[in-house]
Parts: C-alpha cells; sequence; structure tokens
C-alpha cells in the first residue's frame, strides 16, 4: 500500500476502511441468503452437473460413493440422497447430532452443508473443511440432484 501525504490521499485514507468492511460484508450476506431461504428450498445459484460431478470427485469422493448399490463405508453412500430426509442408509451409523437435526437436503440446505458441514451441525462426523466457493457448491448439488 503506499502512501500519501496530498489531499487527495487523505481521501483515499478515509475511504479504505469502508471498501474493506463492504469487502467482509458482503460475502457474509451471500453466506447468509441460503439459511433464509432454506423453508422454500430455494437455490441461490442453478448449477452444472456435469463440473459437481468433477468436484464430487475432487473433494467428496475420497469419503462417499455415490453411485446405486454401493455401501457406506466411512460416510453414506450419496446415491440419491437429494430431497432425502438425513440418516435414512440402515448400513450406516450416523451420529446423533446429525440424525437429531432432521433435515431435509434441499438445495439450501445442502448449500450451507457442503459450505462448513461441522458449523451447520456441530458435534458431525463429517469433518471436511467445505467448499468456498457458491459456484462450486451449486454444482455439486446439481450433480446430486441428477444423480438418483
Ligand atoms: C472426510 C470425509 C468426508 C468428506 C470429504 C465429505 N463427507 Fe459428507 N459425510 C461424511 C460423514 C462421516 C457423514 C456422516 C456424518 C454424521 O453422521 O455425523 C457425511 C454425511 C453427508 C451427508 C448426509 C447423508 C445422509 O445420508 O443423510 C451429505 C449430504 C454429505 N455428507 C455430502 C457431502 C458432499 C457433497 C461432500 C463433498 C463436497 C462431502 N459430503 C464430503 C464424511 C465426509
Amino acid at each position: 500500500m503506499r502512501v500519501t501525504h496530498s489531499a487527495t490521499g487523505a481521501a483515499t485514507a478515509t475511504a479504505r476502511p469502508r471498501r474493506v468492511l463492504l469487502a467482509f460484508v458482503l460475502p457474509f450476506a451471500f453466506a447468509a441468503a441460503p439459511a433464509s431461504t432454506q423453508v422454500q428450498g430455494a437455490s441461490p445459484l442453478a448449477g452444472d452437473p456435469a463440473a459437481g460431478r468433477e468436484t464430487f470427485y475432487d473433494w467428496c469422493a475420497a469419503c462417499h460413493y455415490a453411485d446405486a448399490g454401493f455401501p457406506s463405508l466411512n460416510a453414506p453412500n450419496l446415491f440419491g440422497v437429494f430431497g432425502r430426509k438425513v440418516g435414512q442408509l440402515s448400513d450406516f451409523a450416523y451420529t446423533e447430532e446429525v440424525l437429531k437435526s432432521g433435515v431435509v437436503w434441499t438445495e439450501a440446505v445442502l448449500d450451507r452443508w457442503i459450505e462448513n458441514p461441522v458449523a451447520m451441525i456441530p458435534g458431525t462426523t463429517m469433518t471436511f473443511i467445505g467448499l468456498p466457493n457458491p459456484a462450486e457448491r451449486a454444482n455439486v448439488i446439481a450433480f446430486l440432484k441428477q444423480n438418483r
């Protein structure tokens, strides 16, 4: 950052904190949007299922299968998970915390979950750091939606 002593420099210096504040507030405003649309299950973005499949295999497949008939080993098989209530597979021992949440995997709920599962349901064993990019999340959700 360049320090200037001119009058315009001083104006820039006073304007800067406001811009910094916006840079912090805007992402949170977007992050908060899915929570408020949770009931309707509306998605903030329309995803691309083909791109989402790639992201799924990059990030989620380390723990999850997503093909019909595959077992739930380290994590529940995600084939058909879209639109389902949490914790329905009999071959996986879900945590109490996740079962008690009773969530239904709509677009908006998945969006929050994939962004930060531990923040959404503290105590979950899905210790995944989360996908910070909303477009990537939308793509994965589009893939899961198609994959049933
Ligand atoms: C480190 C391993 C790991 C990674 C990576 C991971 N998950 Fe999970 N996931 C889990 C575990 C374990 C559970 C069960 C959580 C519990 O019972 O608390 C779970 C649960 C879920 C559920 C609920 C399933 C159900 O039957 O209700 C969804 C949906 C889900 N994960 C989606 C994803 C997606 C999408 C990704 C990638 C963006 C992902 N997970 C990445 C381990 C992981």
